[in-house]
Protein backbone atom coordinates (compact mmCIF):
# COMPACT_ATOMS: atom_id res chain seq x y z
CA UNK A 1 0.00 0.00 0.00
CA UNK A 2 1.05 3.42 -0.53
CA UNK A 3 2.32 5.71 2.21
CA UNK A 4 0.43 8.97 1.35
CA UNK A 5 1.29 12.07 3.47
CA UNK A 6 -0.90 14.43 2.28
CA UNK A 7 -4.20 12.70 3.25
CA UNK A 8 -1.83 11.94 6.44
CA UNK A 9 -1.21 15.60 7.13
CA UNK A 10 -5.23 16.37 6.61
CA UNK A 11 -6.00 13.97 9.66
CA UNK A 12 -3.66 16.96 11.89
CA UNK A 13 -5.94 19.92 12.49
CA UNK A 14 -2.58 21.57 13.81
CA UNK A 15 -0.76 21.65 10.52
CA UNK A 16 -3.38 24.33 10.15
CA UNK A 17 -1.33 26.76 11.69
CA UNK A 18 1.22 26.33 9.26
CA UNK A 19 4.37 25.71 10.69
CA UNK A 20 6.72 23.07 9.16
CA UNK A 21 7.37 20.88 12.43
CA UNK A 22 11.16 19.19 12.75
CA UNK A 23 10.33 19.30 16.61
CA UNK A 24 8.58 15.47 16.77
CA UNK A 25 11.52 13.93 18.39
CA UNK A 26 10.57 16.57 21.58
CA UNK A 27 6.66 15.79 20.96
CA UNK A 28 4.55 14.82 17.97
CA UNK A 29 1.77 16.83 16.66
CA UNK A 30 -1.68 14.72 16.94
CA UNK A 31 -4.33 13.40 14.71
CA UNK A 32 -7.71 14.03 15.10
CA UNK A 33 -8.87 11.00 16.13
CA UNK A 34 -6.65 10.72 18.97
CA UNK A 35 -8.22 13.93 20.35
CA UNK A 36 -11.52 13.00 20.30
CA UNK A 37 -10.52 9.60 21.37
CA UNK A 38 -9.65 11.28 24.47
CA UNK A 39 -12.11 13.97 24.61
CA UNK A 40 -15.12 11.08 24.03
CA UNK A 41 -13.63 8.87 26.86
CA UNK A 42 -13.32 11.97 29.35
CA UNK A 43 -16.97 12.70 28.82
CA UNK A 44 -18.21 9.87 28.61
CA UNK A 45 -20.23 7.69 31.44
CA UNK A 46 -17.26 6.63 32.76
CA UNK A 47 -16.31 5.73 36.71
CA UNK A 48 -13.70 3.95 38.52
CA UNK A 49 -12.18 0.19 36.77
CA UNK A 50 -14.91 -2.39 38.17
CA UNK A 51 -17.53 -4.52 36.86
CA UNK A 52 -21.03 -3.81 38.10
CA UNK A 53 -22.30 -0.73 36.15
CA UNK A 54 -21.75 -0.20 32.21
CA UNK A 55 -19.27 3.07 33.33
CA UNK A 56 -17.11 0.91 35.29
CA UNK A 57 -17.15 -1.81 32.76
CA UNK A 58 -16.10 0.90 30.34
CA UNK A 59 -13.02 1.90 32.16
CA UNK A 60 -11.95 -1.57 32.32
CA UNK A 61 -12.12 -1.82 28.75
CA UNK A 62 -10.07 1.19 28.13
CA UNK A 63 -7.58 -0.05 30.10
CA UNK A 64 -7.58 -3.20 28.89
CA UNK A 65 -7.75 -2.01 25.30
CA UNK A 66 -4.26 0.01 26.22
CA UNK A 67 -2.81 -2.65 27.27
CA UNK A 68 -3.04 -5.27 24.17
CA UNK A 69 -2.74 -1.64 22.05
CA UNK A 70 0.89 -1.32 23.31
CA UNK A 71 1.60 -5.07 23.78
CA UNK A 72 0.82 -4.89 19.82
CA UNK A 73 3.03 -1.79 18.97
CA UNK A 74 5.89 -3.07 21.11
CA UNK A 75 5.57 -6.89 20.63
CA UNK A 76 5.41 -7.51 24.10
CA UNK A 77 2.76 -9.04 26.70
CA UNK A 78 0.07 -7.16 27.95
CA UNK A 79 -0.01 -8.05 31.19
CA UNK A 80 3.32 -6.52 31.52
CA UNK A 81 2.35 -2.79 30.11
CA UNK A 82 2.85 -0.35 32.95
CA UNK A 83 1.37 3.36 32.26
CA UNK A 84 3.29 6.47 34.33
CA UNK A 85 3.35 9.96 33.97
CA UNK A 86 6.40 9.70 31.72
CA UNK A 87 9.04 7.42 30.76
CA UNK A 88 11.17 9.64 33.14
CA UNK A 89 8.76 8.89 35.97
CA UNK A 90 8.47 5.12 35.11
CA UNK A 91 12.61 4.51 35.31
CA UNK A 92 12.86 6.32 38.48
CA UNK A 93 10.16 3.83 39.65
CA UNK A 94 11.38 0.96 38.65
CA UNK A 95 14.77 1.95 39.52
CA UNK A 96 14.09 2.04 42.90
CA UNK A 97 12.30 -0.59 43.57
CA UNK A 98 14.59 -2.98 41.46
CA UNK A 99 17.77 -1.17 43.45
CA UNK A 100 15.67 -2.31 46.91
CA UNK A 101 17.93 -5.98 46.04
CA UNK A 102 21.02 -4.22 45.00
CA UNK A 103 24.01 -3.41 47.31
CA UNK A 104 28.30 -2.63 47.52
CA UNK A 105 29.69 -5.12 45.05
CA UNK A 106 26.50 -5.26 42.45
CA UNK A 107 27.17 -3.03 39.34
CA UNK A 108 24.38 -0.83 36.92
CA UNK A 109 25.92 0.02 33.34
CA UNK A 110 24.74 3.57 31.97
CA UNK A 111 25.79 4.49 28.52
CA UNK A 112 26.63 8.65 27.24
CA UNK A 113 24.37 7.86 24.63
CA UNK A 114 21.44 8.41 26.43
CA UNK A 115 18.94 11.02 27.70
CA UNK A 116 19.44 11.63 31.05
CA UNK A 117 16.01 9.77 31.89
CA UNK A 118 18.03 6.86 31.25
CA UNK A 119 20.92 7.79 32.95
CA UNK A 120 20.68 9.57 36.44
CA UNK A 121 18.11 7.16 37.66
CA UNK A 122 20.44 4.49 37.98
CA UNK A 123 23.40 6.41 39.08
CA UNK A 124 21.20 7.98 41.77
CA UNK A 125 19.94 4.55 43.08
CA UNK A 126 23.64 3.26 42.50
CA UNK A 127 24.62 5.99 44.95
CA UNK A 128 21.98 5.38 47.40
CA UNK A 129 22.63 1.61 47.82
CA UNK A 130 26.64 1.70 47.43
CA UNK A 131 26.44 -0.02 43.91
CA UNK A 132 28.99 0.71 41.40
CA UNK A 133 28.36 2.62 37.52
CA UNK A 134 30.30 1.54 34.73
CA UNK A 135 29.90 4.03 31.82
CA UNK A 136 29.85 3.37 28.26
CA UNK A 137 31.29 5.85 25.66
CA UNK A 138 30.51 6.14 21.77
CA UNK A 139 32.64 7.71 19.84
CA UNK A 140 32.11 11.15 18.78
CA UNK A 141 33.17 11.17 15.56
CA UNK A 142 31.34 8.10 13.54
CA UNK A 143 28.70 8.35 16.69
CA UNK A 144 28.73 5.04 16.78
CA UNK A 145 28.44 2.61 20.32
CA UNK A 146 29.35 -0.82 19.30
CA UNK A 147 28.29 -4.19 21.40
CA UNK A 148 31.87 -4.72 22.20
CA UNK A 149 32.14 -1.44 24.09
CA UNK A 150 28.96 -2.55 26.41
CA UNK A 151 30.69 -5.79 26.74
CA UNK A 152 34.04 -4.22 28.01
CA UNK A 153 32.37 -3.10 31.22
CA UNK A 154 30.29 -6.20 31.73
CA UNK A 155 30.96 -8.59 34.75
CA UNK A 156 29.51 -11.50 36.72
CA UNK A 157 28.77 -8.09 39.12
CA UNK A 158 26.26 -6.42 36.65
CA UNK A 159 22.82 -6.39 37.81
CA UNK A 160 21.60 -4.19 35.05
CA UNK A 161 22.66 -2.57 31.45
CA UNK A 162 20.40 0.94 30.58
CA UNK A 163 20.53 1.33 26.88
CA UNK A 164 18.90 3.55 24.11
CA UNK A 165 16.81 1.87 21.09
CA UNK A 166 17.82 5.19 19.86
CA UNK A 167 19.60 8.18 21.16
CA UNK A 168 17.76 11.23 20.99
CA UNK A 169 20.42 13.91 20.03
CA UNK A 170 22.00 12.41 17.26
CA UNK A 171 19.78 9.38 16.40
CA UNK A 172 22.03 6.27 16.67
CA UNK A 173 20.97 2.86 16.72
CA UNK A 174 22.81 0.97 18.78
CA UNK A 175 22.60 -2.85 18.34
CA UNK A 176 19.46 -3.68 21.53
CA UNK A 177 19.54 -7.29 20.25
CA UNK A 178 23.20 -7.93 20.59
CA UNK A 179 23.23 -6.08 24.07
CA UNK A 180 20.68 -8.08 25.30
CA UNK A 181 22.70 -10.94 24.68
CA UNK A 182 25.75 -9.85 25.91
CA UNK A 183 23.64 -8.86 29.33
CA UNK A 184 22.12 -11.80 29.39
CA UNK A 185 25.41 -13.64 28.87
CA UNK A 186 26.69 -12.10 32.45
CA UNK A 187 23.24 -12.88 34.19
CA UNK A 188 22.30 -9.06 34.07
CA UNK A 189 18.61 -7.41 33.26
CA UNK A 190 18.35 -5.21 29.89
CA UNK A 191 17.05 -2.47 30.33
CA UNK A 192 15.76 -0.10 27.06
CA UNK A 193 14.78 3.57 26.47
CA UNK A 194 12.96 3.09 23.24
CA UNK A 195 11.37 6.48 23.55
CA UNK A 196 13.32 7.69 20.42
CA UNK A 197 12.96 4.80 18.50
CA UNK A 198 9.49 3.59 18.62
CA UNK A 199 8.76 6.90 17.11
CA UNK A 200 9.85 5.76 13.81
CA UNK A 201 10.52 1.81 13.35
CA UNK A 202 8.69 -1.38 14.00
CA UNK A 203 9.58 -2.83 17.52
CA UNK A 204 9.68 -6.31 18.26
CA UNK A 205 11.02 -6.58 22.58
CA UNK A 206 10.25 -10.39 22.39
CA UNK A 207 12.71 -11.08 19.57
CA UNK A 208 15.00 -8.28 20.77
CA UNK A 209 15.44 -9.69 23.92
CA UNK A 210 15.15 -6.87 25.85
CA UNK A 211 13.40 -7.22 29.47
CA UNK A 212 12.33 -3.59 29.71
CA UNK A 213 11.37 -1.27 27.18
CA UNK A 214 10.08 2.21 27.83
CA UNK A 215 8.35 4.51 25.56
CA UNK A 216 6.34 7.91 25.48
CA UNK A 217 2.97 8.03 23.42
CA UNK A 218 3.45 11.60 22.93
CA UNK A 219 6.21 11.23 20.68
CA UNK A 220 4.33 8.86 18.31
CA UNK A 221 1.26 10.96 17.66
CA UNK A 222 -0.47 10.05 21.08
CA UNK A 223 -0.96 11.86 24.39
CA UNK A 224 1.45 12.99 27.18
CA UNK A 225 2.23 9.74 29.05
CA UNK A 226 4.90 6.93 29.63
CA UNK A 227 4.82 3.44 28.87
CA UNK A 228 6.53 0.54 30.25
CA UNK A 229 6.73 -3.38 28.63
CA UNK A 230 8.37 -6.32 30.54
CA UNK A 231 7.96 -9.00 31.31
CA UNK A 232 5.16 -9.80 33.66
CA UNK A 233 7.19 -12.45 35.68
CA UNK A 234 10.18 -9.75 36.32
CA UNK A 235 7.47 -7.02 37.68
CA UNK A 236 6.27 -10.06 40.06
CA UNK A 237 9.62 -10.25 41.88
CA UNK A 238 9.18 -6.33 42.19
CA UNK A 239 7.87 -4.79 45.46
CA UNK A 240 7.22 -1.08 44.58
CA UNK A 241 6.01 1.08 48.00
CA UNK A 242 2.60 1.15 47.08
CA UNK A 243 -0.33 2.33 49.71
CA UNK A 244 -2.15 -0.64 51.54
CA UNK A 245 -5.34 -0.76 49.58
CA UNK A 246 -3.97 -0.33 46.74
CA UNK A 247 -4.03 -3.69 44.03
CA UNK A 248 -0.54 -5.81 44.51
CA UNK A 249 -1.55 -7.31 41.17
CA UNK A 250 1.01 -7.27 37.96
CA UNK A 251 0.51 -4.12 36.29
CA UNK A 252 -1.78 -2.67 38.39
CA UNK A 253 1.03 -2.63 41.20
CA UNK A 254 3.17 -0.04 39.70
CA UNK A 255 0.28 2.36 38.82
CA UNK A 256 -0.18 4.70 41.84
CA UNK A 257 -3.46 6.24 41.74
CA UNK A 258 -6.23 6.13 39.62
CA UNK A 259 -5.16 5.65 35.99
CA UNK A 260 -5.95 8.91 33.29
CA UNK A 261 -8.37 6.44 31.13
CA UNK A 262 -8.97 9.36 28.67
CA UNK A 263 -5.24 9.17 27.59
CA UNK A 264 -4.83 5.48 27.73
CA UNK A 265 -7.67 5.94 25.16
CA UNK A 266 -5.69 8.26 23.22
CA UNK A 267 -2.72 6.43 23.41
CA UNK A 268 -4.91 2.97 21.96
CA UNK A 269 -5.73 5.68 18.96
CA UNK A 270 -2.21 6.56 18.57
CA UNK A 271 -1.52 3.06 17.85
CA UNK A 272 -4.48 2.64 15.59
CA UNK A 273 -3.21 5.57 13.30
CA UNK A 274 0.30 4.73 13.31
CA UNK A 275 -1.47 0.73 11.84
CA UNK A 276 -3.32 2.25 9.52
CA UNK A 277 -0.19 4.67 8.50
CA UNK A 278 0.55 2.93 4.57
CA UNK A 279 -3.60 2.03 4.37
CA UNK A 280 -5.72 4.51 5.56
CA UNK A 281 -8.80 3.07 4.10
CA UNK A 282 -8.63 -0.47 5.62
CA UNK A 283 -9.78 -0.28 9.51
CA UNK A 284 -7.28 -1.54 11.73
CA UNK A 285 -8.90 -4.02 14.16
CA UNK A 286 -7.61 -5.65 17.25
CA UNK A 287 -7.14 -9.09 15.29
CA UNK A 288 -5.03 -7.09 12.38
CA UNK A 289 -3.08 -4.38 14.29
CA UNK A 290 0.29 -6.32 14.97
CA UNK A 291 0.61 -7.49 11.52
CA UNK A 292 -0.90 -3.76 10.26
CA UNK A 293 2.02 -2.09 12.15
CA UNK A 294 4.90 -4.32 11.56
CA UNK A 295 3.94 -3.13 7.44
CA UNK A 296 2.95 0.42 8.03
CA UNK A 297 5.94 0.99 10.46
CA UNK A 298 8.83 -0.34 8.05
CA UNK A 299 6.38 1.76 5.11
CA UNK A 300 7.16 4.89 7.63
CA UNK A 301 11.02 3.69 7.93
CA UNK A 302 11.04 4.25 4.01
CA UNK A 303 8.85 6.98 3.62
CA UNK A 304 11.42 9.21 6.26
CA UNK A 305 14.36 7.56 4.97
CA UNK A 306 13.81 8.49 1.18
CA UNK A 307 13.22 12.29 3.06
CA UNK A 308 16.35 11.95 4.96
CA UNK A 309 17.84 11.38 1.39
CA UNK A 310 16.76 14.60 0.43
CA UNK A 311 17.36 16.77 3.33
CA UNK A 312 20.56 15.24 4.64
CA UNK A 313 22.98 15.99 1.61
CA UNK A 314 21.83 19.26 0.86
CA UNK A 315 22.13 20.17 4.84
CA UNK A 316 25.96 18.64 4.66
CA UNK A 317 26.69 20.55 1.65
CA UNK A 318 26.10 24.04 3.14
CA UNK A 319 29.00 25.99 4.33
CA UNK A 320 29.90 26.25 7.86
CA UNK A 321 27.62 23.40 8.66
CA UNK A 322 28.80 20.20 11.02
CA UNK A 323 26.24 17.37 11.17
CA UNK A 324 26.79 15.35 14.22
CA UNK A 325 24.48 12.55 13.31
CA UNK A 326 26.40 9.78 11.28
CA UNK A 327 26.00 6.68 12.59
CA UNK A 328 25.51 3.62 9.95
CA UNK A 329 22.35 2.96 11.60
CA UNK A 330 19.97 5.94 12.90
CA UNK A 331 16.71 7.60 12.94
CA UNK A 332 16.12 10.63 10.99
CA UNK A 333 17.01 13.09 13.31
CA UNK A 334 19.94 15.12 12.39
CA UNK A 335 21.90 17.09 15.10
CA UNK A 336 23.69 20.19 13.40
CA UNK A 337 25.48 23.40 14.20
CA UNK A 338 27.06 26.12 12.18
CA UNK A 339 30.25 27.66 12.87
CA UNK A 340 30.21 30.63 14.80
CA UNK A 341 26.67 30.53 15.11
CA UNK A 342 24.59 30.03 18.63
CA UNK A 343 22.13 26.97 18.38
CA UNK A 344 19.64 29.36 19.65
CA UNK A 345 20.28 32.47 17.02
CA UNK A 346 19.88 29.77 14.22
CA UNK A 347 17.05 28.41 15.64
CA UNK A 348 14.94 31.32 16.09
CA UNK A 349 16.04 32.28 12.25
CA UNK A 350 14.49 29.09 11.45
CA UNK A 351 11.20 29.94 13.32
CA UNK A 352 10.80 33.33 11.72
CA UNK A 353 10.39 31.02 8.89
CA UNK A 354 7.74 28.63 10.02
CA UNK A 355 10.05 26.32 10.74
CA UNK A 356 10.23 24.55 14.03
CA UNK A 357 13.91 22.96 15.07
CA UNK A 358 14.54 23.49 18.67
CA UNK A 359 18.01 23.99 19.67
CA UNK A 360 19.92 22.58 22.94
CA UNK A 361 21.25 19.23 24.58
CA UNK A 362 17.39 17.84 24.82
CA UNK A 363 18.54 16.38 27.91
CA UNK A 364 20.80 14.20 26.67
CA UNK A 365 23.37 15.95 28.40
CA UNK A 366 26.07 13.47 28.73
CA UNK A 367 26.07 12.66 24.67
CA UNK A 368 26.26 16.80 24.02
CA UNK A 369 28.94 17.40 26.18
CA UNK A 370 30.87 13.70 25.21
CA UNK A 371 30.11 15.37 21.45
CA UNK A 372 32.19 18.54 22.59
CA UNK A 373 29.29 20.37 22.54
CA UNK A 374 28.82 21.39 26.00
CA UNK A 375 25.37 22.16 27.32
CA UNK A 376 24.45 24.32 24.27
CA UNK A 377 24.15 20.98 22.05
CA UNK A 378 22.78 22.15 18.44
CA UNK A 379 20.34 22.30 15.94
CA UNK A 380 17.62 19.21 16.05
CA UNK A 381 16.04 18.43 12.80
CA UNK A 382 13.80 15.39 13.40
CA UNK A 383 11.04 13.82 10.70
CA UNK A 384 8.12 12.61 11.91
CA UNK A 385 4.85 10.89 10.11
CA UNK A 386 3.47 14.24 8.42
CA UNK A 387 6.82 15.52 7.23
CA UNK A 388 6.38 16.71 3.80
CA UNK A 389 8.70 17.29 0.98
CA UNK A 390 7.54 21.21 0.96
CA UNK A 391 8.57 21.04 4.70
CA UNK A 392 12.39 19.95 4.08
CA UNK A 393 12.20 22.34 1.13
CA UNK A 394 11.16 24.85 3.27
CA UNK A 395 13.75 24.23 5.96
CA UNK A 396 16.38 24.27 3.38
CA UNK A 397 15.62 27.75 2.51
CA UNK A 398 15.94 29.24 5.43
CA UNK A 399 18.49 27.62 6.12
CA UNK A 400 20.01 30.56 3.33
CA UNK A 401 19.28 33.03 6.20
CA UNK A 402 21.75 31.03 8.26
CA UNK A 403 24.54 30.22 6.20
C1 LIG B 1 15.27 9.01 24.17
C2 LIG B 1 14.38 9.64 25.20
N1 LIG B 1 14.26 9.02 26.39
C3 LIG B 1 13.47 9.52 27.35
C4 LIG B 1 12.77 10.69 27.18
C5 LIG B 1 11.92 11.19 28.29
O1 LIG B 1 10.58 10.86 28.02
P1 LIG B 1 9.43 11.35 28.99
O2 LIG B 1 9.18 12.79 28.68
O3 LIG B 1 8.26 10.47 28.66
O4 LIG B 1 9.91 11.18 30.38
C6 LIG B 1 12.88 11.37 25.97
C7 LIG B 1 12.19 12.64 25.78
O5 LIG B 1 12.62 13.49 25.04
C8 LIG B 1 13.69 10.81 24.95
O6 LIG B 1 13.81 11.42 23.76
Amino acid sequence: MAYDVERIRSHFPSLVEGAAHFDGPGGSQVPDVVGRAVADTLTSAISNRGVVTSSERRADAVVVAYRQAMADLLGADPRGIVHGRSATTLTYDLARAMAKGWGPGDEVVVTRLDHDSNIRPWVQVAEAVGATVRWVDFDPESGEMPTSAVEAVLSERTRLVATTAAGNLIGTRPDTAAISAAAHAVGALHWVDGVHATAHVPVDVAALGADVWTCSPYKFLGPHCGVLAADPELLESLHPDKLLPSSNDVPERFELGTLPYELLAGATAAVDFLAGLDDLDTPVTPETRRARLRSSMAALEKYEEGLLARLEPALRGRRGVQVWSNAARRTPTLLFTVTGRDPQDVRRTLASHGVNAPAGSFYALECSRHLGLGDAGGVRVGLAPYTNRQDVDRLLSALDDVC
